[in-house]
């Protein structure tokens, strides 16, 4: 249990589609002892439970009203935060689908949708919180940008397009990560970006240990303490 007087630490990691943020984050999570929260996971979820309902991306009244009735909660696994949408957590079986994969980045281009998961994700460090961890480590999009750019540390992974598409192919998807790229960092709201001040990384010839290891040697000074 952490004292409620020791100083809550963010750390922000943005990056592309496949650029090694899931990995990193997942390891930093257990290395300080942080809360991991995947907010890509949570668009996930949204846009499979909007495609469940028959809800298209071009149909912005309809996917306003249908987030008029989605109640967001968390529950935690492991280190792990889960979105529960209306009290049911939607299994990862059902989020990283060809169908979600082709889907998530209209769904999140709409400023409607942004907003009702920006609430959210900030409050997700009260949970942390509440759950005694010291920290979180957040991964996404417009975390070090939008969510968090306070943050007490923000990262931007990237990686060369072939090396990101070899990394998702050896994990068995199908997933158009250029296109996707493409349309996240061309979006009006919250595009993906590397904010001004974060660190950068290029993750091309690295191994994940190396990432890691770049990464906490920077976080250590301040999370290595008692
Ligand atoms: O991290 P991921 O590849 O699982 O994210 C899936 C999609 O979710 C991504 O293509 C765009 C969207 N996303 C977003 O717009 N903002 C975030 N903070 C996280 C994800």
């Amino acid at each position: 249990m952490t004292p409620a007087s020791a100083p809550f630490l963010i750390v922000a990691i943005d990056g592309g589609a496949a650029s090694g943020k899931s990995s990193t984050s997942r390891a930093l999570s257990e290395r300080f002892r942080l809360m991991h929260v995947d907010t890509g996971s949570f668009y996930r979820a949204v846009t499979a439970e909007l495609l469940q309902r028959g809800v298209q991306a071009d149909d912005t009244a309809s996917v306003e009203a249908a987030l008029a009735s989605l109640r967001f909660s968390t529950r935690l696994e492991g280190r792990r935060a889960q979105m529960e949408i209306s009290g049911r957590v939607v299994p990862d079986a059902e989020i990283r689908t060809p169908a979600v994969n082709a889907a998530v980045s209209p769904f999140s281009a709409i400023p409607a949708l942004r907003t009702a998961l920006l609430a959210y994700q900030r409050g997700q460090a009260e949970f942390a919180r509440s759950q005694g961890f010291r920290g979180l480590v957040m991964e996404g999009r417009d975390i070090g940008s939008v969510i968090f750019p306070d943050a007490d540390f923000r990262f931007f992974l990237h990686a060369d397009p072939a090396e990101r598409a070899r990394r998702r192919a050896s994990e068995g998807q199908q997933d158009s990560i250029t296109e996707r790229d493409r349309l996240d960092s061309s979006r009006k709201t919250a595009p993906l970006t590397c904010p001004v001040g974060a660190t950068d990384i290029d993750s091309t010839f690295l191994t994940l240990d190396q990432v890691v290891d770049r990464i906490s040697t920077l976080l250590a000074p301040r999370l290595n303490t008692p």
